[in-house]
């Protein structure tokens, strides 16, 4: 698959198989993630990778949209570390696109994924940092569960010429 069909056809994924997703695969997803751009070229990311049931499980409990979590193989937790942002708060953009970068890959490799947002709703980074045991500067961003998709979704075509501006608004 090339570049621009990995683009393409990337849909939210949110059922998988029990087949598990190696080490060598997640890693490729990180390898992604870390080639994104980043203000200053700061990369001011980290990244926690989640298999543990339990774990897994327990996040379902304090965020109602990531019930996907039960199914996954593994979850990315994408995290920005404040001491590295000497941007001005551009560590959500920059995890944005490690974030974005992990969702295309996943789909290059044949494996589903969703972003299931995090920051900055208050209670969800809260809980996520008490569990994780996450140091006060570091906020995690979103989390991005991951597996063997058990769905398929054709891609949709969103191009809409209204929001396309030429030379002025
Ligand atoms: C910032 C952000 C937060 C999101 N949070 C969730 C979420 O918590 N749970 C979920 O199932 N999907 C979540 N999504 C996925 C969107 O629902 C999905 O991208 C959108 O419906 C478009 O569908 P598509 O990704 O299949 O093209 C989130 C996406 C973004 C970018």
């Amino acid at each position: 698959m090339d570049a621009l069909e990995a683009i393409l056809t990337r849909k939210s994924i949110r059922r998988y198989t029990s087949e598990p997703v190696s080490d060598e695969l997640i890693e490729k997803m990180l390898e992604a993630a870390m080639s994104a751009p980043s203000a200053a070229n700061e990369q001011p990311w980290h990244f926690i990778i989640i298999k543990d049931r339990e774990t897994l499980e327990h996040i379902t409990r304090f965020h109602p949209f990531a019930k996907m979590l039960l199914q996954a193989q593994v979850a990315i937790l994408v995290c920005g570390d404040l001491r590295l942002d000497r941007c001005d708060g551009y560590w959500v953009q920059d995890c944005s696109a490690a974030s974005q970068n992990i969702l295309i890959a996943a789909n290059a490799l044949g494996l589903g994924a969703v972003w299931t947002g995090i920051f900055p709703t208050e209670d969800r980074v809260v809980n996520m940092k008490k569990l994780l045991d996450i140091p006060d500067y570091v906020i995690p961003l979103c989390l991005i569960p991951v597996g063997y998709p058990v769905e398929s979704k054709a891609p949709s075509n969103r191009f809409n010429e209204a929001r396309v501006h030429n030379e002025r608004w």
